[in-house]
């Protein structure tokens, strides 16, 4: 039997319209927009609009993943949704994502993994293709941190914003999709980066919102040295299973954490700063949704195409850390589609003693058949 792989074959963000500038964190805290470019790389970040949710932002980034991967939401086989911001603690917020987008009785669940959420679920996809258990999966990353920030707190409110980014994994018989990963977790550091209050341990009470213990709280410093100590040893480790040398990834893609931490991570792989893309500048750290919006926008900028190598690398609440090398082959066709409508073509070629459907007495039945299956499911 060929291996199979999960090639991204689409990809979509979404990031809210308002944007807060450092100028406008000047008049908020005590801080300026000299230190924040300095110490972060960020000059402005999104952050969404009342009303608007974390499952809205998640729904926009996967509509139009799937527009371009030209996949109906009911073929596929999972959906996965990495965030640590999702809508309700109860009910999961991929169920919400699933109905929103029509995909009938497809599994989802959630996945937190803080800011390395999307990388843990890039490689979660990868094995439910791999395995043979599904053909299609929708991996997003989204996250709405401007609601669990305290933005009387300049050490965490200059750092975050808001976005939704996704992919659409398929099946391929073409080595691609994330040939190498490296997932790791050290919950040591589980107090460096938390929110206290909200969970199990320690529901909401007026005396817990007094103390303001529903926000993040992020020790900074020691965050940081856990990140520049792990990054680079990680990369280092994907690169080295993907049987690969840093001379092969066209592309660099890291979690948009701190400039800083970015750059320590490249020199630690010796990639130069052409191969590194960045964005932090404009949406600050959108935690789980930070790569994902990152790689579309890579593609966007023609930073990235079809065809390359691409090195992912995140850390965050956990700690957790995660790193992938990621190919995107050019597509397969035909396009496997698991749908009835596509049930009903195999079955028709199937019965056709040549095994052909696009030609033939059989052509015309099999066109009628996907209209007719088309027009029920819009
Ligand atoms: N404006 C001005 N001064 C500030 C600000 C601010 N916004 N924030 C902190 N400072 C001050 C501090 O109070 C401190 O002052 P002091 O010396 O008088 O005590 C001084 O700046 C230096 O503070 P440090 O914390 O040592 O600054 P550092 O260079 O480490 O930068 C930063 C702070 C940017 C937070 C950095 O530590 C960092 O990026 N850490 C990683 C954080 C991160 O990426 N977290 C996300 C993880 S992913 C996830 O799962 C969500």
């Amino acid at each position: 039997m060929p291996k199979r792989y999960g090639n991204i074959i689409g990809w979509g963000k979404y990031v809210p319209s308002t944007v807060i500038t450092n100028a406008d964190l000047e008049r908020m805290v005590d801080t300026s927009d000299e230190w924040i470019r300095a110490r972060t790389g960020v000059r402005e970040r999104r952050v969404v609009a009342p009303g608007e949710n974390t499952s809205d932002m998640a729904v926009a980034a996967a509509r139009d993943a799937l527009g371009m991967a030209r996949v109906a939401p009911r073929d596929l086989g999972l959906i996965i949704v990495a965030t640590s911001s999702p809508d309700y603690l109860t009910p999961p917020v991929s169920s919400q994502v699933q109905h929103a987008l029509g995909a009938k009785d497809v599994g989802a669940f959630t996945l937190v993994a803080g800011c390395t959420g999307f990388l843990y679920a890039l490689a979660t996809a990868q094995q439910f293709i791999a395995s043979g258990a599904c053909d299609n999966v929708l991996v997003v990353g989204v996250e709405l941190l401007s609601r669990f920030i305290d933005w009387q707190d300049r050490s965490t409110c200059v750092l975050f914003g808001d976005g939704a980014g996704a992919v659409v994994l398929q099946v391929s018989e073409e080595p691609s999709g994330v040939l190498s990963h490296v997932l790791g977790s050290d919950g040591a550091g589980a107090e460096l980066l938390i929110m206290p209050a909200g969970g199990a341990a320690m529901p909401p009470s007026p005396e817990t919102l007094a103390r303001r213990l529903h926000y993040v709280r992020m020790d900074g410093n020691q965050v940081f040295r856990f990140a520049t100590r792990i990054l680079g040893k990680a990369l280092r480790q994907a690169i080295r299973e993907a049987g690969l040398t840093t001379e092969d990834i066209d592309l660099f893609i890291p979690h948009q954490a701190n400039k800083r931490i970015i750059d320590s991570a490249a020199r630690a792989v010796g990639l130069r700063e052409e191969k590194v893309f960045l964005n932090i500048e404009k949406y600050g750290n959108t935690s789980a949704a930070s790569v994902p919006i990152a790689l579309c926008e890579a593609f966007e900028q023609g930073r990235a195409k079809v065809g390359d190598t691409l090195a992912f690398v995140a850390f965050g609440a956990g700690l957790t850390w995660a790193a992938a090398v990621v190919k995107v082959a050019p597509r397969p066709e035909p396009i496997p589609v698991r749908s009835f409508a596509g049930r009903v073509s195999d079955w028709l070629k199937a019965l056709h003693p040549l095994g052909v459907v696009g030609r033939g007495p059989l052509a015309g039945l099999r066109a009628w058949a996907r209209m007719i299956l088309a027009r029920r499911r819009i």
